[in-house]
């Protein structure tokens, strides 16, 4: 099967430029002005970017969680990915306390295998990593689960002392793999929700006031400096505020392996969204929770000055009918997540090129190619090269759509609410390709469950 692609601005990383894109089975084979060559299909991109598939490097599909699961599965999540322009994932595998994580990682494969329509990999969390486990960190990398998330957040669920951070950091830095870390000191943020309870305050919007921004600083403070003791690169996941910036931002001014993403939550939402009467604001429980909204200029200038490198979604959706509601007498209960992996790429290419905020190329960096570099997948993922499989968006920069429930080009999730309602972008991925196979086009699903692949990651190669 053969696929060209004429006429588009194709656009990576670092390239901006009108090419034709010749695609043989699942990768690209020669890229050039006027190819004269023959395909199966020609697409003709004219007017249009042609850009890398998203990589989105922080989903959570089919996950237990706060006594549910979150709504999407392999299925469901990955094709709403898709319908967005996302064509990878990294989603996260569980190692339940006591258990090994190898058994983690087969529940895991079970959940996506047959059911993933787009390519995916795992991040593994570790929930405990007693010495006689530490062996079971290689292994996982020789599978190609090449990075772990530690929490400091979630006591008595996900978190770890930090005894067990630095064992497991130490293995992960001497194996050349990188930890991903839930920096928010969940300790404190246990009182101080105590408190509230007892106060009497119950109200989504306490899940927020219960979490201070000093807290997720603090925990980003000293997920560096174990980090930077036990001689392992570290990646801060969702990171939220002005606060906890600082001092990625110190950190890496002083020569620290420090990485970190945001999320398009704390750049278009903020703390007003929980000023409801009504129980409303439990749409918005995530952790950490949306903060004031001056903080999102510093997040926009992070991504900027590159001291935050890569715009994950965090997807882990709850349906605010049925899910939600088992917080209704109080905040501590409330299913902690929301969706957005179908609305990345709209909303970032909109706030951040059309905004004026970002260039195009920086655009494809954080949505795409920076997640791909640190995780292992460059470059058969992150970029259009030769050689490079052909996981390419065709995006039309100038078409607007409003994100919405009932708008059926901007909600695919499973799940009854958008984080986004009423939201206007410009800037809609219009044909999918993943792994040269159209998997969306015209808004219809033109992919197959199972037709995903499982991706085996590479270890950490940066500095970058
Ligand atoms: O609220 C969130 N972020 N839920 C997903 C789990 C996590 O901490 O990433
Ligand atoms: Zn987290
Ligand atoms: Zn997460």
């Amino acid at each position: 099967m053969s696929l060209l692609i004429r006429n588009g601005r194709v656009v990576t990383a670092v390239d901006d430029y009108h090419a034709d894109i010749f695609v043989e089975d699942e990768t690209v084979s020669l890229i050039g002005r006027d190819l004269d060559v023959e395909a199966d299909r020609t697409i003709d991109a004219a007017g249009r970017l042609v850009i890398p598939g998203g990589v989105d490097p922080h989903t959570h599909m089919d996950m237990p969680f706060g006594g549910t699961t979150s709504a999407d599965d392999f299925e469901t999540g990955t094709r709403a990915a898709a319908f967005g322009g996302t064509t990878t994932i990294v989603d996260f595998a569980i190692q339940t306390k006591g258990h090994s994580t190898l058994e983690g990682l087969e529940t895991w494969h079970e959940k996506a295998a047959g059911k993933a329509g787009i390519d995916y990999g795992f991040h593994m969390i570790v929930t405990d990593m007693e010495d006689d486990r530490l062996w079971e960190m290689r292994r996982l990398a020789d599978e190609g689960v090449t990075s772990y998330k530690m929490f400091m957040a979630y006591p008595g669920v996900l978190y770890v002392d930090d005894g067990t951070l630095f064992r497991a950091m130490r293995k992960a830095g001497e194996d050349g793999t990188l930890v991903c870390m839930h920096a928010e000191n969940g300790i404190v943020i246990d009182e101080i929700v105590k408190i509230a309870l007892a106060e009497g305050k119950t109200a989504p919007k306490y899940h927020a006031l219960t979490r201070p921004t000093r807290m997720e600083a603090e925990g980003v403070h000293r997920s560096i400096a174990i980090a930077e003791v036990a001689g392992v690169p570290v990646y801060i996941v969702h990171l939220s505020c002005a606060d906890a910036l600082e001092q990625v931002t110190l950190a890496r001014d002083r020569g620290a392996q420090v990485f970190a993403e945001t999320c398009p939550q704390y750049l278009f939402l903020d703390l007003s969204h929980y000023d409801h009467d009504d129980f409303e604001g439990a749409k918005y429980v995530m952790t950490p929770p949306l903060r004031e909204k001056w903080n999102q200029e510093h997040l926009w200038r992070g991504l900027g000055f590159g001291d935050l490198q890569s715009i994950s979604t965090d997807h882990c959706p709850f349906c605010f009918k049925d899910q939600k509601v088992l917080g209704i007498d109080d905040f501590s209960k409330i299913p902690n997540g929301g969706p957005g992996v179908e609305n990345r790429m709209s909303l970032v290419y909109n706030g951040g090129v059309v905004g004026g905020r970002l260039s195009v190329n920086k655009f494809v960096e954080l949505t795409s190619t920076a997640a791909s570099k640190l995780f292992g997948l460059f470059p058969k993922k992150g970029t259009i090269a030769v050689g490079s499989d052909a996981d390419i968006v065709v995006f039309n920069p100038d078409r607007r759509e409003t994100i919405s429930i009932d708008n059926p080009h901007t909600h695919h999730m499973r799940v009854d609410y958008n984080a986004y309602e009423g939201t206007e972008v410009q800037g809609v991925s219009e044909i999918v390709i993943s792994r040269g196979r159209v998997v969306v086009e015209d808004n219809v699903w033109h992919g197959r469950a199972g037709g995903g692949n499982f991706l085996k990651r590479g270890l950490f190669g940066g500095p970058f």
